[in-house]
Protein backbone atom coordinates (compact mmCIF):
# COMPACT_ATOMS: atom_id res chain seq x y z
CA UNK A 1 0.00 0.00 0.00
CA UNK A 2 1.17 3.02 -1.11
CA UNK A 3 2.17 5.43 2.09
CA UNK A 4 -0.30 8.44 2.73
CA UNK A 5 1.65 11.54 1.25
CA UNK A 6 0.96 14.91 3.57
CA UNK A 7 2.44 18.57 2.66
CA UNK A 8 2.52 21.31 4.78
CA UNK A 9 0.67 24.86 3.16
CA UNK A 10 0.89 28.21 4.94
CA UNK A 11 -2.73 29.66 6.20
CA UNK A 12 -2.16 32.89 5.34
CA UNK A 13 -1.52 32.44 1.82
CA UNK A 14 -1.52 28.87 0.63
CA UNK A 15 1.84 28.40 -0.65
CA UNK A 16 2.75 24.56 -0.18
CA UNK A 17 6.12 23.36 0.17
CA UNK A 18 7.34 19.29 0.67
CA UNK A 19 8.75 19.76 3.99
CA UNK A 20 8.12 22.41 7.22
CA UNK A 21 9.24 25.94 6.89
CA UNK A 22 9.52 28.90 9.69
CA UNK A 23 9.13 31.40 6.96
CA UNK A 24 6.85 30.93 4.40
CA UNK A 25 8.52 31.35 1.11
CA UNK A 26 5.27 32.84 -1.05
CA UNK A 27 4.08 35.39 1.39
CA UNK A 28 7.45 35.89 4.07
CA UNK A 29 4.64 35.28 7.25
CA UNK A 30 6.59 33.10 10.27
CA UNK A 31 4.79 30.09 11.66
CA UNK A 32 2.22 29.54 9.16
CA UNK A 33 2.45 26.38 7.80
CA UNK A 34 0.86 23.66 8.70
CA UNK A 35 0.84 19.93 7.84
CA UNK A 36 -1.90 18.08 5.90
CA UNK A 37 -2.66 15.06 4.08
CA UNK A 38 -3.08 14.91 0.42
CA UNK A 39 -6.56 14.12 -0.82
CA UNK A 40 -6.74 10.89 -2.73
CA UNK A 41 -7.09 11.80 -6.23
CA UNK A 42 -8.88 9.78 -8.67
CA UNK A 43 -6.83 9.06 -11.50
CA UNK A 44 -7.99 8.51 -15.16
CA UNK A 45 -9.99 10.70 -17.28
CA UNK A 46 -12.56 12.90 -16.48
CA UNK A 47 -16.34 11.64 -17.43
CA UNK A 48 -17.09 14.38 -19.17
CA UNK A 49 -15.53 16.27 -21.55
CA UNK A 50 -16.63 19.83 -22.24
CA UNK A 51 -16.14 20.49 -25.81
CA UNK A 52 -14.37 23.68 -27.10
CA UNK A 53 -16.21 26.43 -28.46
CA UNK A 54 -15.53 29.05 -31.17
CA UNK A 55 -15.66 32.73 -29.43
CA UNK A 56 -18.46 34.04 -32.23
CA UNK A 57 -20.94 31.13 -31.52
CA UNK A 58 -20.80 32.26 -27.58
CA UNK A 59 -23.58 34.06 -26.85
CA UNK A 60 -22.66 37.84 -25.63
CA UNK A 61 -25.92 38.97 -23.88
CA UNK A 62 -25.00 40.87 -20.40
CA UNK A 63 -24.74 38.40 -17.23
CA UNK A 64 -28.25 37.91 -15.92
CA UNK A 65 -28.16 39.19 -12.19
CA UNK A 66 -31.46 39.10 -10.04
CA UNK A 67 -31.15 41.43 -6.52
CA UNK A 68 -30.33 40.51 -3.19
CA UNK A 69 -32.87 43.16 -1.62
CA UNK A 70 -30.30 44.69 -0.50
CA UNK A 71 -29.10 47.49 -2.44
CA UNK A 72 -25.93 48.57 -0.89
CA UNK A 73 -24.88 44.81 -1.18
CA UNK A 74 -25.96 44.58 -4.88
CA UNK A 75 -23.30 47.89 -5.69
CA UNK A 76 -20.35 45.98 -4.36
CA UNK A 77 -21.96 42.55 -5.79
CA UNK A 78 -21.55 44.59 -9.18
CA UNK A 79 -25.07 45.16 -9.89
CA UNK A 80 -26.69 42.07 -8.14
CA UNK A 81 -26.41 38.47 -7.79
CA UNK A 82 -24.94 36.37 -10.56
CA UNK A 83 -26.29 32.85 -10.78
CA UNK A 84 -23.62 29.74 -10.70
CA UNK A 85 -21.20 32.75 -8.61
CA UNK A 86 -19.88 32.07 -5.42
CA UNK A 87 -19.41 35.15 -3.26
CA UNK A 88 -17.51 35.22 0.20
CA UNK A 89 -18.19 37.36 3.20
CA UNK A 90 -15.59 37.61 5.42
CA UNK A 91 -16.06 39.15 8.60
CA UNK A 92 -14.85 39.17 12.49
CA UNK A 93 -17.57 36.75 14.52
CA UNK A 94 -20.48 39.28 15.57
CA UNK A 95 -20.09 41.97 12.93
CA UNK A 96 -23.23 40.72 11.73
CA UNK A 97 -22.70 38.29 8.62
CA UNK A 98 -25.56 35.74 9.84
CA UNK A 99 -27.67 38.57 10.19
CA UNK A 100 -26.91 39.98 6.68
CA UNK A 101 -27.55 36.79 5.01
CA UNK A 102 -30.61 35.52 6.78
CA UNK A 103 -31.82 39.31 5.55
CA UNK A 104 -30.49 38.22 1.80
CA UNK A 105 -31.96 35.09 2.37
CA UNK A 106 -35.57 36.40 3.09
CA UNK A 107 -36.03 38.79 0.26
CA UNK A 108 -35.00 36.14 -2.00
CA UNK A 109 -37.64 33.74 -0.73
CA UNK A 110 -40.32 36.83 -0.46
CA UNK A 111 -39.76 36.49 -4.84
CA UNK A 112 -41.20 33.05 -4.64
CA UNK A 113 -37.62 31.55 -4.45
CA UNK A 114 -36.72 29.25 -2.45
CA UNK A 115 -33.30 29.79 -0.61
CA UNK A 116 -31.47 27.14 1.66
CA UNK A 117 -29.45 27.85 4.78
CA UNK A 118 -27.05 25.76 5.94
CA UNK A 119 -25.66 26.38 9.08
CA UNK A 120 -22.96 24.57 10.57
CA UNK A 121 -22.24 27.25 13.14
CA UNK A 122 -25.65 27.64 14.97
CA UNK A 123 -28.21 25.68 15.91
CA UNK A 124 -31.87 26.10 14.68
CA UNK A 125 -33.24 27.71 17.42
CA UNK A 126 -30.52 30.13 17.25
CA UNK A 127 -31.37 30.65 13.97
CA UNK A 128 -35.37 31.11 14.59
CA UNK A 129 -34.56 33.53 17.29
CA UNK A 130 -32.46 35.45 15.02
CA UNK A 131 -35.14 35.56 12.17
CA UNK A 132 -37.83 36.75 14.73
CA UNK A 133 -35.90 39.43 16.06
CA UNK A 134 -35.49 40.19 12.55
CA UNK A 135 -39.50 39.71 11.99
CA UNK A 136 -38.28 37.32 9.51
CA UNK A 137 -41.20 34.06 8.75
CA UNK A 138 -40.82 32.47 5.58
CA UNK A 139 -41.89 29.41 4.25
CA UNK A 140 -39.11 29.43 1.42
CA UNK A 141 -36.35 29.40 3.95
CA UNK A 142 -35.24 25.93 4.54
CA UNK A 143 -32.59 25.69 7.40
CA UNK A 144 -30.27 22.85 7.49
CA UNK A 145 -28.37 22.15 10.43
CA UNK A 146 -25.95 19.85 8.43
CA UNK A 147 -22.04 19.86 8.32
CA UNK A 148 -21.05 17.43 6.01
CA UNK A 149 -20.92 18.95 2.78
CA UNK A 150 -21.52 16.12 0.51
CA UNK A 151 -24.85 15.73 1.83
CA UNK A 152 -25.66 19.15 0.02
CA UNK A 153 -26.59 18.10 -3.62
CA UNK A 154 -29.33 15.56 -1.86
CA UNK A 155 -31.12 19.29 -0.54
CA UNK A 156 -30.32 21.08 -4.25
CA UNK A 157 -32.25 18.63 -5.85
CA UNK A 158 -35.02 18.31 -3.21
CA UNK A 159 -35.74 21.85 -2.52
CA UNK A 160 -34.24 23.34 -5.60
CA UNK A 161 -33.40 26.44 -4.24
CA UNK A 162 -32.82 30.03 -5.91
CA UNK A 163 -29.70 30.31 -3.67
CA UNK A 164 -27.39 28.54 -1.22
CA UNK A 165 -26.11 30.32 2.11
CA UNK A 166 -23.60 28.15 4.04
CA UNK A 167 -23.02 29.83 7.59
CA UNK A 168 -19.85 28.78 7.70
CA UNK A 169 -17.40 27.41 5.35
CA UNK A 170 -15.28 26.48 8.53
CA UNK A 171 -17.62 24.79 9.51
CA UNK A 172 -18.86 22.10 7.14
CA UNK A 173 -16.38 19.02 6.03
CA UNK A 174 -15.81 16.61 3.44
CA UNK A 175 -15.80 12.59 4.85
CA UNK A 176 -12.97 12.88 1.85
CA UNK A 177 -10.69 14.71 3.69
CA UNK A 178 -9.18 13.60 6.95
CA UNK A 179 -8.45 16.70 8.85
CA UNK A 180 -10.64 18.46 10.66
CA UNK A 181 -13.08 21.34 9.50
CA UNK A 182 -11.73 24.19 8.92
CA UNK A 183 -8.49 23.25 8.90
CA UNK A 184 -6.83 24.18 5.15
CA UNK A 185 -6.91 21.24 3.84
CA UNK A 186 -11.14 20.72 4.59
CA UNK A 187 -11.72 24.56 3.57
CA UNK A 188 -10.42 23.92 0.06
CA UNK A 189 -11.71 20.62 -0.64
CA UNK A 190 -15.14 21.72 0.93
CA UNK A 191 -15.03 25.09 -1.45
CA UNK A 192 -13.91 22.66 -4.52
CA UNK A 193 -17.02 20.78 -4.31
CA UNK A 194 -19.69 23.60 -3.69
CA UNK A 195 -17.74 25.53 -6.62
CA UNK A 196 -18.69 22.22 -8.96
CA UNK A 197 -22.23 21.85 -7.76
CA UNK A 198 -22.62 25.65 -7.74
CA UNK A 199 -21.70 25.70 -11.58
CA UNK A 200 -23.43 22.73 -12.71
CA UNK A 201 -26.39 23.92 -10.87
CA UNK A 202 -26.07 27.41 -11.87
CA UNK A 203 -27.57 28.35 -8.19
CA UNK A 204 -25.36 30.91 -6.17
CA UNK A 205 -23.86 30.26 -3.33
CA UNK A 206 -22.95 32.73 0.18
CA UNK A 207 -19.92 31.60 1.62
CA UNK A 208 -19.68 33.28 5.74
CA UNK A 209 -15.80 33.20 6.85
CA UNK A 210 -14.40 34.15 9.91
CA UNK A 211 -11.15 35.91 9.47
CA UNK A 212 -9.26 34.90 12.71
CA UNK A 213 -5.82 34.76 12.74
CA UNK A 214 -4.91 32.41 15.82
CA UNK A 215 -6.33 29.27 16.52
CA UNK A 216 -6.59 26.45 14.23
CA UNK A 217 -9.46 28.08 11.83
CA UNK A 218 -7.73 29.21 9.17
CA UNK A 219 -8.48 32.85 7.88
CA UNK A 220 -10.38 33.10 4.46
CA UNK A 221 -7.65 33.97 2.58
CA UNK A 222 -6.44 30.95 0.52
CA UNK A 223 -10.03 30.60 -0.47
CA UNK A 224 -10.00 33.96 -2.06
CA UNK A 225 -8.36 32.11 -5.25
CA UNK A 226 -11.35 29.63 -5.71
CA UNK A 227 -14.36 31.85 -5.34
CA UNK A 228 -15.82 34.41 -7.66
CA UNK A 229 -16.09 37.25 -5.16
CA UNK A 230 -14.66 38.43 -2.08
CA UNK A 231 -16.47 40.73 0.33
CA UNK A 232 -15.47 42.10 3.79
CA UNK A 233 -17.91 42.91 6.33
CA UNK A 234 -16.17 45.42 8.67
CA UNK A 235 -17.03 47.45 10.98
CA UNK A 236 -16.07 48.68 14.53
CA UNK A 237 -18.04 46.61 17.28
CA UNK A 238 -19.19 49.36 19.37
CA UNK A 239 -20.47 51.47 16.39
CA UNK A 240 -23.34 50.79 14.70
CA UNK A 241 -21.81 51.24 11.11
CA UNK A 242 -20.97 48.33 8.80
CA UNK A 243 -19.28 48.78 5.25
CA UNK A 244 -19.12 46.13 2.54
CA UNK A 245 -15.65 45.90 0.91
CA UNK A 246 -15.07 44.23 -2.28
CA UNK A 247 -11.35 42.66 -2.94
CA UNK A 248 -12.10 40.42 -5.48
CA UNK A 249 -14.78 40.47 -7.99
CA UNK A 250 -15.07 38.55 -11.24
CA UNK A 251 -18.32 40.77 -11.93
CA UNK A 252 -17.88 44.08 -11.08
CA UNK A 253 -15.57 46.60 -9.70
CA UNK A 254 -13.70 46.22 -6.17
CA UNK A 255 -14.14 49.90 -5.98
CA UNK A 256 -17.50 49.73 -4.45
CA UNK A 257 -18.35 50.41 -0.90
CA UNK A 258 -21.79 49.62 0.58
CA UNK A 259 -23.03 51.16 4.01
CA UNK A 260 -24.71 49.70 6.36
CA UNK A 261 -25.94 50.19 9.87
CA UNK A 262 -26.97 47.48 12.51
CA UNK A 263 -30.32 48.45 14.46
CA UNK A 264 -32.48 46.79 16.46
CA UNK A 265 -34.39 45.34 13.79
CA UNK A 266 -31.30 44.14 12.04
CA UNK A 267 -29.32 46.20 9.38
CA UNK A 268 -30.52 49.11 7.63
CA UNK A 269 -28.56 50.75 3.98
CA UNK A 270 -27.44 54.22 4.71
CA UNK A 271 -29.11 55.62 2.19
CA UNK A 272 -27.18 59.43 2.71
CA UNK A 273 -22.95 58.56 2.90
CA UNK A 274 -22.01 61.48 2.80
CA UNK A 275 -23.44 62.21 6.13
CA UNK A 276 -21.90 59.14 8.08
CA UNK A 277 -18.03 59.97 7.66
CA UNK A 278 -18.64 63.60 8.91
CA UNK A 279 -17.96 63.84 12.48
CA UNK A 280 -20.73 65.64 14.60
CA UNK A 281 -18.52 67.75 16.21
CA UNK A 282 -19.80 71.31 16.78
CA UNK A 283 -17.55 73.02 18.03
CA UNK A 284 -13.96 73.30 15.76
CA UNK A 285 -10.69 72.03 16.57
CA UNK A 286 -7.30 72.28 15.17
CA UNK A 287 -6.09 69.34 12.84
CA UNK A 288 -9.54 68.61 11.15
CA UNK A 289 -10.30 69.19 7.63
CA UNK A 290 -13.01 67.80 5.59
CA UNK A 291 -12.05 66.19 1.83
CA UNK A 292 -14.32 64.94 -0.73
CA UNK A 293 -13.08 62.01 -1.48
CA UNK A 294 -14.90 59.29 -3.97
CA UNK A 295 -15.64 55.75 -3.38
CA UNK A 296 -16.41 53.70 -6.20
CA UNK A 297 -19.33 55.52 -7.82
CA UNK A 298 -19.56 58.25 -5.32
CA UNK A 299 -18.39 60.84 -3.33
CA UNK A 300 -18.16 60.57 0.31
CA UNK A 301 -17.13 63.47 1.96
CA UNK A 302 -14.36 62.42 4.89
CA UNK A 303 -13.34 64.70 8.13
CA UNK A 304 -9.56 63.76 8.85
CA UNK A 305 -8.01 64.48 11.72
CA UNK A 306 -4.66 65.13 12.77
CA UNK A 307 -2.09 65.72 15.47
CA UNK A 308 1.53 66.63 15.53
CA UNK A 309 3.21 66.67 18.50
CA UNK A 310 6.73 67.35 19.12
CA UNK A 311 8.81 63.37 19.22
CA UNK A 312 11.16 62.74 22.18
CA UNK A 313 14.59 61.42 21.19
CA UNK A 314 15.01 58.80 18.20
CA UNK A 315 12.86 58.96 14.74
CA UNK A 316 9.45 60.79 14.77
CA UNK A 317 6.73 58.69 14.71
CA UNK A 318 4.00 58.28 12.21
CA UNK A 319 1.08 56.78 12.55
CA UNK A 320 -2.61 56.93 10.21
CA UNK A 321 -5.48 54.95 9.55
CA UNK A 322 -7.66 55.19 6.92
CA UNK A 323 -5.29 55.83 4.01
CA UNK A 324 -1.44 54.46 3.50
CA UNK A 325 1.20 55.03 5.68
CA UNK A 326 3.18 55.80 2.41
CA UNK A 327 0.63 58.76 1.27
CA UNK A 328 1.14 60.15 5.16
CA UNK A 329 4.85 59.78 4.77
CA UNK A 330 4.94 61.01 1.48
CA UNK A 331 2.96 64.52 2.33
CA UNK A 332 4.80 64.90 5.27
CA UNK A 333 7.67 65.45 3.27
CA UNK A 334 6.51 67.68 0.64
CA UNK A 335 5.60 69.87 3.47
CA UNK A 336 9.07 70.03 5.01
CA UNK A 337 11.17 70.07 2.00
CA UNK A 338 8.69 72.68 0.00
CA UNK A 339 7.52 74.69 3.29
CA UNK A 340 10.27 73.91 5.95
CA UNK A 341 7.99 72.40 8.53
CA UNK A 342 10.13 70.92 10.74
CA UNK A 343 7.88 67.63 10.90
CA UNK A 344 11.13 65.64 11.00
CA UNK A 345 11.13 66.26 14.89
CA UNK A 346 7.34 65.89 15.76
CA UNK A 347 5.00 63.00 15.76
CA UNK A 348 2.51 63.07 13.24
CA UNK A 349 -0.94 60.72 13.85
CA UNK A 350 -3.48 60.81 11.45
CA UNK A 351 -6.89 59.15 10.90
CA UNK A 352 -9.84 59.11 8.40
CA UNK A 353 -13.24 58.99 11.02
CA UNK A 354 -15.53 56.37 10.80
CA UNK A 355 -13.60 54.02 9.72
CA UNK A 356 -13.18 53.99 6.17
CA UNK A 357 -10.21 53.24 4.29
CA UNK A 358 -9.37 55.48 1.28
CA UNK A 359 -7.51 55.09 -1.67
CA UNK A 360 -8.30 58.62 -3.54
CA UNK A 361 -5.47 60.90 -3.74
CA UNK A 362 -7.86 63.66 -3.95
CA UNK A 363 -7.62 63.88 -0.24
CA UNK A 364 -3.90 64.34 0.11
CA UNK A 365 -5.01 68.47 0.37
CA UNK A 366 -7.34 67.70 3.24
CA UNK A 367 -4.38 65.72 5.17
CA UNK A 368 -1.90 68.42 4.13
CA UNK A 369 -4.27 71.43 6.13
CA UNK A 370 -4.99 68.95 8.74
CA UNK A 371 -1.38 68.34 9.46
CA UNK A 372 -0.70 72.28 9.01
CA UNK A 373 -3.85 73.24 10.96
CA UNK A 374 -2.51 70.84 13.37
CA UNK A 375 0.94 71.57 13.77
CA UNK A 376 -0.02 75.61 13.98
CA UNK A 377 -2.52 75.16 16.41
CA UNK A 378 -5.09 76.65 14.52
CA UNK A 379 -8.57 75.56 13.42
CA UNK A 380 -9.72 75.58 9.92
CA UNK A 381 -12.83 77.12 8.99
CA UNK A 382 -15.39 74.32 9.26
CA UNK A 383 -17.65 75.05 6.11
CA UNK A 384 -14.56 74.42 3.95
CA UNK A 385 -13.62 71.37 1.43
CA UNK A 386 -10.21 70.81 1.02
CA UNK A 387 -9.62 68.74 -2.62
CA UNK A 388 -6.42 68.10 -4.30
CA UNK A 389 -3.88 66.04 -5.10
CA UNK A 390 -0.35 66.46 -4.19
CA UNK A 391 2.71 65.99 -6.29
CA UNK A 392 5.85 65.30 -5.44
CA UNK A 393 7.03 69.16 -6.84
CA UNK A 394 4.54 70.81 -4.70
CA UNK A 395 1.83 70.52 -7.33
CA UNK A 396 -2.01 70.33 -6.60
CA UNK A 397 -3.38 68.15 -9.73
CA UNK A 398 -6.45 68.34 -10.41
CA UNK A 399 -8.85 64.97 -9.94
CA UNK A 400 -11.78 63.31 -11.42
CA UNK A 401 -15.46 63.70 -10.68
CA UNK A 402 -14.89 67.02 -9.54
CA UNK A 403 -18.90 68.27 -10.53
CA UNK A 404 -20.52 65.55 -8.21
CA UNK A 405 -18.01 65.88 -5.34
CA UNK A 406 -19.16 70.01 -5.32
CA UNK A 407 -23.20 68.27 -5.41
CA UNK A 408 -21.99 66.67 -2.62
CA UNK A 409 -20.53 69.17 -0.70
CA UNK A 410 -23.19 71.96 -1.58
CA UNK A 411 -25.99 69.56 -0.49
CA UNK A 412 -23.81 68.97 2.74
CA UNK A 413 -24.33 73.18 2.98
CA UNK A 414 -20.36 73.68 2.82
CA UNK A 415 -18.94 77.62 1.96
CA UNK A 416 -15.84 77.00 0.38
CA UNK A 417 -14.24 74.92 -1.56
CA UNK A 418 -10.16 74.85 -1.70
CA UNK A 419 -9.46 73.35 -5.37
CA UNK A 420 -6.62 72.90 -7.73
CA UNK A 421 -6.19 75.42 -10.34
CA UNK A 422 -6.87 73.73 -13.94
CA UNK A 423 -8.50 74.39 -17.14
CA UNK A 424 -10.22 70.73 -16.28
CA UNK A 425 -10.94 71.87 -12.71
CA UNK A 426 -13.20 74.49 -13.74
CA UNK A 427 -15.26 72.63 -16.43
CA UNK A 428 -18.44 71.36 -15.19
CA UNK A 429 -18.49 73.70 -11.45
CA UNK A 430 -22.22 74.01 -10.79
CA UNK A 431 -23.12 77.16 -10.49
CA UNK A 432 -24.04 77.20 -6.91
CA UNK A 433 -22.83 79.89 -4.82
CA UNK A 434 -19.65 78.24 -3.67
CA UNK A 435 -16.18 80.45 -2.56
CA UNK A 436 -13.90 78.84 -4.92
CA UNK A 437 -10.20 79.14 -4.03
CA UNK A 438 -7.66 77.72 -6.68
CA UNK A 439 -4.69 76.95 -5.68
CA UNK A 440 -1.72 75.65 -7.93
CA UNK A 441 0.71 74.46 -5.73
CA UNK A 442 1.33 74.03 -2.14
CA UNK A 443 2.87 76.88 -1.44
CA UNK A 444 -0.18 78.97 -2.88
CA UNK A 445 -2.22 76.94 -0.49
CA UNK A 446 -0.09 77.68 2.65
CA UNK A 447 0.06 81.46 1.90
CA UNK A 448 -3.68 81.84 0.80
CA UNK A 449 -5.44 79.64 3.08
CA UNK A 450 -3.00 77.85 5.85
CA UNK A 451 -1.56 80.61 7.03
CA UNK A 452 -3.76 83.36 5.51
P1 LIG B 1 -24.42 38.08 13.75
O1 LIG B 1 -25.17 38.20 12.48
O2 LIG B 1 -24.72 36.89 14.59
O3 LIG B 1 -22.85 38.16 13.49
P2 LIG B 1 -21.86 37.13 12.78
O4 LIG B 1 -22.69 36.14 12.04
O5 LIG B 1 -21.01 37.98 11.88
O6 LIG B 1 -21.05 36.50 13.85
O7 LIG B 1 -24.70 39.44 14.53
C1 LIG B 1 -24.27 39.55 15.81
C2 LIG B 1 -24.49 40.91 16.42
O8 LIG B 1 -25.47 41.71 15.83
C3 LIG B 1 -24.90 40.68 17.83
O9 LIG B 1 -23.93 41.33 18.64
C4 LIG B 1 -26.24 41.28 17.97
C5 LIG B 1 -26.32 42.24 16.84
N1 LIG B 1 -27.68 42.41 16.29
C6 LIG B 1 -28.32 43.64 16.36
O10 LIG B 1 -27.79 44.61 16.87
N2 LIG B 1 -29.58 43.78 15.83
C7 LIG B 1 -30.23 42.73 15.25
O11 LIG B 1 -31.38 42.91 14.77
C8 LIG B 1 -29.57 41.46 15.21
C9 LIG B 1 -30.23 40.26 14.59
C10 LIG B 1 -28.29 41.35 15.73
MG1 LIG C 1 -22.83 34.08 12.40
Amino acid sequence: MAKSISRFVCTECGYEASKWLGKCPGCASWNTLVEESVPKKKAGQPEVRIPAVPLDSVSGDAVYRYSSGIGELDRVLGGGIVPGSLVLIGGDPGIGKSTLLLQVADHVANTDKRVIYLSGEESLRQIRLRSLRLGINNANIYLVSEQNIELLADYLRDINPALVIIDSIQTVYTSGVSSIPGSIAQLRECTARITDLAKKTDIPVFLVGHVTKEGSLAGPRVLEHMVDVVIYFEGEKNFTLRMLRGVKNRFGSTDEIGLMEMSGQGLVEVLDPAYVFLGHSSSASSGVAIAASYEGSRPVLVEIQSLVVSSGPGYARRMASGIDQNRLALIIAVLEKRRGYPLASHDVYLKVTGGLFTRDPSVDLGIAAAIISSYREKTLPRDTIFIGELSLSGQVRSVPFLEQRLKEADRMGFKRVVLPRSASAREGLPGSDFEIIEVETIDDFVETIAEG
